[in-house]
């Protein structure tokens, strides 16, 4: 890029998203920010000025697909005067080497300095420019600089960060420690989404069950309980939980909070009590089947899903076959299920005893269709009844097909004549599929 200073009006801008919901929520924020100043969103690459890719480092798939998207962006370059941004988790974790090893960036952002954006176009415009700084307390932006593309469900960040260094997980060397936002900007932030008519948010964080928060010190079923109250908010969930941290307290207040689907996303990671102590969990699986047990008795139609990590290292034969019997006790209504993959800086990426490539994946594809029996048993037993939905969107392909989510957060495709998108519509399940349910609004 050419050295100098560059406006931000009329500069337009193109944001590539890899990775979890806390990726899209910053991309939002990145967006708003950029916006505020002038700048324009793109669709498309080759209009763009600016090109800023989100950056994903949880497991190895992930890194790779940042590094072959920057290989695509080889020729625009050559091409074209364009400035491009590596941001977020791999950003954080490489640094300077990002810059050295691959010249094609121009700036990189770790995911507490997104703040810097219109100053690095402003003012370095043309220099490399790398912050990666932590700041130790939470660092506001202003939520009207969040621009948000999906006008029904919006997700507000409570906290960030993670101390509980799973022994496989990058995360707290690319998020940091934990730090938590002020409550009452999260319920203002709440407020002005309601009065835009949003009918469902999701608190989103590492580990949102830590909330605490900085001004009073109230934790996560106080901020539950203060969200359940403002009109117009009609659906609640919260990502993700830890299971160490998931409390009976955060059970009952979920029970109480009529606005809290009946949802959970409670990651084991393995169903094996050794694995778990190995990858410094916190809890055994007789301690996670208690915590479902006691979820279960207070709301007997909780849909619960999880995380999955097949192929730890020295992980036995007989282990894995702990999990697939975990997954038959709970009943899973959706998993999300990976192969370990090592990474930097981390305790397990350090094991000698690795599993072999090809066991893991065969781990993983038995671990799947097990799975896939399960959540199609799960889905047939919801034929013919009907069901609350949250319409969110109307099919690219067929505009008579509408998809929403329900309660549990599985995703519903129905027909209607009728444009429901933003509604709450009653839905006859018809048929099924292991990921999906599909229905026709109910008479
Ligand atoms: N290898 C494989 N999966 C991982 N996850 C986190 N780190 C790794 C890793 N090194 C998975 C966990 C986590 C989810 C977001 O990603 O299951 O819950
Ligand atoms: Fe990673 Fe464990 Fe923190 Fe989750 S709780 S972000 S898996 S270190």
């Amino acid at each position: 890029m050419e050295k100098g200073s560059q406006s931000l009006k009329s500069l337009k801008f193109y944001i590539h998203t890899f990775g979890c919901q806390m990726n899209e929520n910053d991309s939002e924020r990145l967006s708003g920010i950029l916006q505020a100043e002038g700048a324009q969103t793109s669709d498309s690459l080759d209009e763009s000025d600016l090109v800023i890719i989100n950056t994903c480092a949880v497991r190895e798939k992930s890194e790779e697909k940042f590094f072959s998207y920057l290989g695509r962006l080889d020729s625009l370059k050559k091409r074209k005067n364009i400035t491009i941004g590596a941001v977020g988790c791999v950003a954080q974790l490489y640094q300077s080497q990002l810059l050295e090893k691959k010249p094609i960036i121009d700036f990189v952002l770790g995911p507490d300095n997104y703040h810097l954006i219109p100053e690095i176009i402003q003012c370095h415009h043309g220099d490399k420019f790398i912050s990666t700084k932590w700041n130790q307390k939470w660092h506001e932006i202003p939520q009207n600089l969040t621009y948000r593309e999906n006008r029904i469900s919006a997700y507000v960040t409570i906290m960030e960060g993670c101390n509980n260094f799973c022994s496989y997980c990058v995360v707290p060397y690319t998020r940091g420690r934990e730090k938590c936002r002020p409550k009452q900007n999260i319920i203002q932030e709440v407020k002005d989404l309601a009065k835009k008519g949003y009918k469902e948010i999701q608190l989103l964080g590492q580990n949102v069950n830590s909330y605490k928060d900085p001004e009073t010190g109230k934790e996560f079923p106080s901020l539950l309980k203060e969200v359940n109250r403002i009109e117009g908010i009609e659906w609640i969930r919260f990502i993700s939980s830890h299971p160490k941290n998931f409390t009976q307290n955060i059970a009952i207040a979920m029970k109480e909070a009529e606005k809290a689907c009946h949802q959970l996303h409670l990651p084991i990671q393995s169903g094996s009590s050794s694995v778990l102590k190995r990858m410094n969990r916190g809890y055994t699986k007789e301690e996670y089947l208690e915590k479902i047990v006691f979820i279960r008795k207070l709301m007997p139609d909780m849909c619960l899903s999880t995380d999955i990590i097949v192929g730890f290292p020295g992980e036995t034969e007989g282990e894995f076959q702990e999990t697939l019997s975990v997954l038959k006790d709970v009943g899973y209504a959706n998993i999300f299920s990976f192969r370990y993959s090592p990474r930097s800086h981390t305790k397990a990426s350090r094991e000698k005893n690795a599993i072999p490539f090809k066991e893991k994946r065969r781990r993983l594809i038995e671990l799947q269709a097990f799975q896939r029996n399960i959540q199609l048993d799960h889905n047939r037993s919801l034929i013919n009844s009907v069901i609350k939905v949250l319409c969110l969107g109307k099919s690219k392909k067929d505009s008579l097909i509408y998809a929403g989510r329900n309660e549990g957060n599985q995703v519903i495709n129905f027909k209607s004549k009728k444009d429901v998108i933003g509604q709450f519509v009653d839905i006859r399940i018809t048929s099924c599929g292991p990921y999906s349910l599909i229905g026709e609004i109910a008479p």
